[in-house]
């Protein structure tokens, strides 16, 4: 029996269908288990993260040309209790360009070397863009989705015989890039106030969607109101999930923006890391 666990992060739900779909096509082979896991969900459980399968897959979104923060930690705290262990990585990404996946690669492969291990492999794929700042045309979201399902089936027969891939991780202009995408959106956070999220009182029914897709439970609700706590990794799942578009993140609101959620993600599932 071969397993493989597969960990993830996700705001708008594209890197949890990646490892949904990613789970479909490896268990069409007889002798496969897959299990999938939210990496937040163990962060804040303050469990042991123990990586003890054979084969391991980190999917996550690209954030700023690099590896979003939280998934580092996540790295960092991972303890690797497998002999010989491969890891791969796929990055979903709203760029238009293969190597838009920026330094994540390189980052990870940094990251699992100082635990005497390395990255394997490493893909990415083009989604529907999550950061409301730069956005993709809206039309085309049908046709990323589709190329990302094919192209899922064919990174799962790489992963099965642990194939390793030049993925060009040492690319220094990708570095360069990521250096100037963490100083863009530096400005960028300030430029649009992102750190400031607030609810829009006339629009929002008190529902509790934020509350409940929040990856960092850092949503709650008390006397009618939503509180935003300290600990935001800027998914923007609550701006995305809200119903009432009542969201505001910074100077940005979600009438003016388009909102996007991955096809055949649930609240229940995105939200698997606090419920
Ligand atoms: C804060 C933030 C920064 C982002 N930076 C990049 C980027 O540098 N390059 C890119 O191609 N996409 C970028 N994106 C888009 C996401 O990587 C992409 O939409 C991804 O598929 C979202 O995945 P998720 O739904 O699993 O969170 C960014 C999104 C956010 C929220
Ligand atoms: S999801 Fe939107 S409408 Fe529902 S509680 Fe949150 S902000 Fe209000
Ligand atoms: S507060 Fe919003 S943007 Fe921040 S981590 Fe939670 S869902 Fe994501």
């Amino acid at each position: 029996m071969k397993r493989i666990k597969l960990y993830y992060f996700s705001g708008t739900g594209n890197s949890l269908k990646v490892c949904k779909d990613l789970k479909l096509e490896l268990e069409k082979k007889t002798e496969v288990e897959v299990e999938i896991q939210s990496m937040t969900k163990l962060i804040l459980s303050k469990s042991r993260i123990i990586i003890n399968k054979e084969i391991t897959g980190l999917v996550f979104p690209v954030y700023c040309s690099d590896v979003p923060r939280i998934v580092r930690e996540f790295v960092n705290k991972m303890a690797i209790n497998i002999k010989n262990p491969y890891f791969f990585s796929v990055v979903t990404r709203g760029g238009s360009k293969e190597n838009d996946f920026g330094n994540c690669f390189f980052t990870i492969n940094k990251l699992l070397k100082a635990k005497q291990a390395d990255l394997g492999a490493g893909y990415s794929l083009r989604m529907p863009e999550s950061s409301i700042i730069i956005e993709n045309p809206i039309e085309k979201h049908k046709q990323f989705l589709q190329a990302s399902e094919a192209r899922v089936k064919e990174i799962a027969k790489v992963i099965l015989v642990k194939k390793r891939e030049n993925f060009k991780a040492k690319n220094r202009f990708n570095y360069i890039k990521a250096v100037l995408g963490n100083c863009a959106w530096t400005i960028m956070k300030v430029w649009f106030r992102v750190n400031k999220k607030e609810v829009m009182a006339d629009k929002c029914n008190n529902c509790g969607v934020c509350e409940k897709v929040c990856p960092m439970q850092n949503i709650s609700r008390s006397q009618g109101k939503v509180h935003f706590g300290k600990k935001c990794e800027q998914c923007f799942a609550c701006f995305h999930w809200c119903p009432q578009k009542a969201v505001k993140i910074g100077i940005l609101k979600a009438g003016k923006k388009y909102q996007y959620k991955a096809p055949n993600i649930t609240i229940k599932e995105i939200g698997n890391s606090i419920r």
